[in-house]
């Protein structure tokens, strides 16, 4: 009898352990040509994030599977994850209710799907609602068939009896199975953006986050890759990365749970929002890809998505720039203007900027980074016929015409901060910090909005033949506080200074759309996907010293395409080293080409080297700025050597790129095997951008693709800072 209740007990304590967990009974696909992501739920409605990875065309095998999750053990993987209940996984969704009640259970209500572009869209909405109120999230996934992405947001409406807070509001939320996760993101600091930090994640949670507010991708990126099971590698393994579309603070939490899943909850940064009765958050969109094939193809997979959906005018071909920051500061003027002018129209500029500077009060004139900014008039001193002769000069000598501004800014010494002390962004009675001398302008009020939109629309009205910006912001946020927002509404304004500034972009991509701007903060500081989508392109960094832009732009390729990174020449010794010519126009080549500098400086034979290296990009570009990128070396990880490649689509063109940045035995040659050519092809393998005979071991030759995919390419290197560059043409 004894034994016979304890079997009983047994056999009842094993049923309390396994009964639980779900059974799926309905699932919901969101698939891309090669990937697949599934959800599926309950009979009582419950939602659950089942899959994501390799393509599955069959998703219904989903369909009446039961975990073995004991049922006491919480919620497994919900598809997207909120406080409260049976769930304690790190949250995408946490709400005060209007009556206090800090629980929220989701509940699948619909789904509903659309497509557009011909086909290439396919945009399913998922319907949630709690259990107790009338709170209704809709989860948006947009799925970009051929460039296998998949978009995320959350639109979260409150329909209770009264005002909710939300403090997480995650745009995504992702939950993986594997053995282990490896983690890439890129971080750094101003000259030293996109730093690869690589990492195996263990048990707890890990968060990739900035409070900036402005300028927050010096510091960490809001972008991830991540390899599961194994290290990542270019080629091989199975990748997942992501990219969140938002220029304010944000967090990336990659939670490892008690389930020994990955949850990846990506948003803005958790913050007191009160979400008044009736109002409707959208959040901002995450971009995710799966590759099966390595990081290489991640990035490829982001790229073909940025040229097609995420970058403004993403599949137009991008200018040439010369900026003369690197070569005058502060000290622009008339005739040094037009001293650079006619040099960049002689080396084939195709647009001409003029950075800082130029613009002032009498009383505050812009002569250093301690007066001026926020007063944009003309200074009379520098420029005593004004701007618009100089724009004109520029035309007639065939290339556009730029200019610089920082519109969220003012120095103290500014006639403005000192007519609209409203306007600066701080904390009533303290002290407001300063960073480069200047304060943030409020851009949650509509007032503020108004002004910066009128800085863009009244530089433009000194000459139509203003037809770029660079827009400029050289500090974060310190000390939160606004004079427009409601003291109980304060912490809206992390929020309302982005959305304020994003109105500010829309009325501009409205009235302005053909005008070329560039999003620049401190270097780096905007390389994100929403700044992309108003801009053309964001400025690398202002570390310009070719043998550090090797790992800048190594970093940033990860999830942004080349084209969208300015990449300028600067002259010799910029930041510390002595480099030729050839080298710093072979990497500034290998993003969105351009020079930084006061040409005059060079030295003839530099000045002629840049010009054949103008030539050389214009006949190229399209292979780099739309063509397939492949990391051949990482700088990160090889000691002595970095190589890079770009295919035209077509697979009938390359341009690679070698570099020996650390010099190495002359012995020391290793093959270099190329990759993304067609191995039946034929092609042509001319080194390019060189002054006199090739030294190097392969060229003027026609070889197969085959050939140049398996045996490969060595290189003579005799020193550090050594570079070669080969054209590789289809010969039919
Ligand atoms: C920081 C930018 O990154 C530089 O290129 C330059 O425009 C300066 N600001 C001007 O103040």
């Amino acid at each position: 009898m004894k034994k016979n209740i304890f079997t009983i007990l047994s056999i009842l304590s094993a049923f309390t352990l396994f009964a639980g967990g779900y059974k799926t009974t309905g699932v919901v696909d969101v698939s891309t040509n090669d990937t697949s992501m599934i959800f599926s739920y309950t009979k009582n409605k419950t939602p659950h994030f089942e899959y994501y990875g390799k393509k599955i065309s069959n998703p219904k095998d989903f369909i009446g599977l039961r975990t073995l999750t004991p049922s006491e053990m919480g919620e497994e993987n919900p598809l997207y994850s909120a406080r409260g209940g049976k769930n304690y996984i790190e949250p995408a969704l946490s709400v005060i209710h209007f009556d206090g009640d800090l629980n929220t259970e989701l509940r699948f209500v619909d789904v509903k799907k659309s497509t557009s572009d011909n086909g290439n869209i396919e945009t399913t909405t998922i319907s949630l609602k709690d259990t107790k109120y009338n709170f209704l999230v809709d989860l948006i996934y947009t799925a970009h068939k051929k460039e296998n992405v998949i978009t995320q947001r959350a639109e979260i409406t409150n329909n209770e009896d009264g005002d909710i807070t939300l403090q997480n509001f995650a745009s995504s939320y992702v939950s993986l199975r594997a053995k282990k996760y490896f983690l890439t993101h890129i971080n750094g600091q101003w000259a030293y953006e996109a730093n690869v930090s690589e990492d195996e994640l263990t048990r707890g949670t890990k968060s990739i986050v900035s409070r900036k507010l402005v300028r927050t991708t010096l510091s960490e990126n809001p972008a991830f890759m991540l390899a599961l099971n194994t290290p990542r590698n270019e080629r091989l393994g199975e990748v997942i990365a992501g990219a969140l579309v938002w220029n304010g603070n944000y967090k990336i939490d990659f939670d490892y749970d008690d389930f020994m899943q990955l949850n990846i909850i990506s948003g803005i940064a958790p913050t007191n929002y009160k979400l008044k009765k009736g109002e409707k958050f959208i959040t901002p969109e995450m971009v995710l890809t799966y590759s099966a094939n390595g990081s290489g193809q991640a990035s490829r997979n982001l790229h073909d998505w940025a040229r097609n959906y995420g970058i403004y005018k993403g599949n137009q071909q991008r200018p040439i720039i010369l900026n003369c920051w690197e070569g005058t500061g502060f000290d622009v003027n008339e005739s040094i203007m037009y001293e650079i002018i006619d040099d960049a129209a002689e080396l084939g500029a195709e647009i001409y900027v003029m950075d800082d500077g130029w613009f002032g009060s009498e009383k505050f004139p812009r002569d250093n980074a301690k007066a001026g900014l926020g007063d944009w008039q003309i200074n009379k001193r520098k420029f005593p016929n004004g701007i618009a002769p100089i724009a004109d000069y520029t035309v007639k000598k065939g290339m556009r015409f730029g200019i610089w501004i920082e519109p969220e800014m003012a120095n103290p010494n500014s006639e403005i901060a000192q007519k609209h002390p409203d306007w600066i962004v701080g904390a009533k009675g303290r002290e407001k910090p300063t960073i480069r001398y200047q304060w943030l302008l409020d851009l949650s009020n509509p007032e503020v909005q108004d002004f910066v939109f009128g800085v863009f629309d009244s530089v433009l009205k000194m000459s139509k033949n203003i037809t770029y910006i660079k827009w400029d912001a050289n500090r974060h946020l310190e000390q939160i506080g606004s004079n427009f927002m409601p003291a109980d509404e304060q912490e809206r304004f992390y929020i309302k200074y982005v959305e304020g500034l994003n109105n500010v972009y829309k009325r501009i991509r409205a009235k302005y759309p053909d005008i070329l701007v560039q999003a620049c903060a401190s270097g780096g500081g905007r390389i994100d996907y929403a700044s992309l989508k108003y801009c053309e392109e964001v400025w690398g960094s202002d570390n310009t010293n070719p043998f550090c832009r090797l790992f800048i732009q190594y970093g940033e390729s990860l999830f942004y395409p080349m084209k969208a990174i300015g990449a300028h020449v600067p002259k010799s010794g910029s930041r510390g080293i002595e480099t030729s010519m050839k080298f710093r126009t072979d990497v500034a080549m290998m993003g969105r080409f351009g020079i930084e500098m006061r040409p005059k400086n060079l030295p003839p034979d530099e000045y002629k080297e840049l010009k054949r290296a103008v030539g050389i990009y214009k006949r190229i570009r399209n292979i780099v700025q739309d063509g397939d990128m492949y990391r051949l070396i990482s700088p990160f990880e090889d000691k002595n050597f970095a190589a890079n490649m770009f295919v035209s689509k077509d697979k009938s063109k390359a341009v690679a790129f070698i570099f020996q940045h650390t010099f190495a035995s002359v012995y020391y040659r290793p093959f270099i095997k190329l990759e993304g050519l067609d191995p039946n092809k034929k092609y042509k393998v001319v080194e390019s951008n060189i002054s006199g005979k090739s030294n190097a071991p392969i060229h003027n030759r026609i070889v197969s693709g085959e050939y140049l995919m398996n045996q490969g390419i060595n290189n003579r290197f005799n020193k550090s800072f050594m570079s070669v560059m080969y054209e590789i043409t289809e010969v039919k």
